[in-house]
């Protein structure tokens, strides 16, 4: 049985490349979403969990999470946006998540949220906001497979890109731990933002608004990637 830290491998083997952040999406037609995404030949889905406290936002959860594992073998990248995530990691580990993500602004004790999710084989992430320093992320760098830098305040989508929080991609590549982390970011990735958030270091990129906002995802995906400076 495949192992969400595996699928998450597979997802990093396709960096850099785009995510879709499942927050603008027709969650109605879920079903025929993920088909049209899986069409456009995407790695992954980045989902967005939100629980109204830790963000003024409020989303879905575990039920959602469970019911696009049924319906795709993509790596779920999981975004918790929310307090107390260690309450809730077992059951979105269960659920499904390949990767799951926490916040450094929403646990007093990272090593061991990184610990609880690496009991169920999947891969670990940490988060921060634009306003919160490195630091704030470092003792679980160690332990992560992931950082995820947020260039918008988490909450919502449609936010314009902040160009201030590249820096801190060569800031964790410092930090102890920090240099074997996939680095992903995600809040206003466009066309015209993509290639310097790669430049700068990061390997996932989440888009929002740049593809739901659009009829055809196969060409919105195309075009951000087509935007994608890679070595070699
Ligand atoms: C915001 C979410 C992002 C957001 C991205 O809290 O974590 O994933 O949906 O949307 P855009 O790409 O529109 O900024
Ligand atoms: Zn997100």
């Amino acid at each position: 049985m495949t192992t969400g830290h595996e699928r998450f491998l597979k997802m990093t083997a396709a960096a850099p490349t785009v995510l879709p952040s499942l927050l603008q999406c027709d969650f109605g037609n879920l079903e025929r979403e993920v088909e049209r995404l899986e069409e456009a030949g995407v790695a992954g889905l980045h989902l967005d969990v939100m629980d109204g406290v830790f963000v003024p936002n409020f989303t879905y959860g575990i039920t959602i999470v469970a019911a696009l594992r049924k319906l795709t073998d993509l790596p779920l990248d999981v975004h918790l946006m929310m307090v107390n995530p260690e309450k809730y990691i077992d059951q979105f580990c269960e659920a499904g998540a390949d990767v799951l993500t926490v916040h450094a602004e929403a646990t007093d004790d990272l090593p061991a949220a990184m610990e609880q999710i690496k009991k169920h084989h999947v891969a670990t992430g940490v988060a921060v906001n634009p306003a919160t320093p490195v630091s704030k992320l470092a003792p679980a760098l160690p332990l992560a497979d992931l950082a995820l830098v947020m260039s918008v305040n988490a909450g919502f989508g449609g936010q314009s890109f902040m160009p201030e929080v590249l820096e801190k991609y060569e800031q964790i590549r410092q930090l102890p731990g920090g240099d074997s982390v996939t680095m992903e970011i995600d809040g206003g990735i466009n066309a015209g933002t993509i290639a310097q958030a790669t430049d700068a270091g990061a390997q996932l990129l989440v888009a929002g608004s740049a593809i739901f906002k659009h009829d055809d995802y196969t060409s919105a995906i195309e075009s951000l990637m087509s935007q994608i400076r890679v070595e070699g």
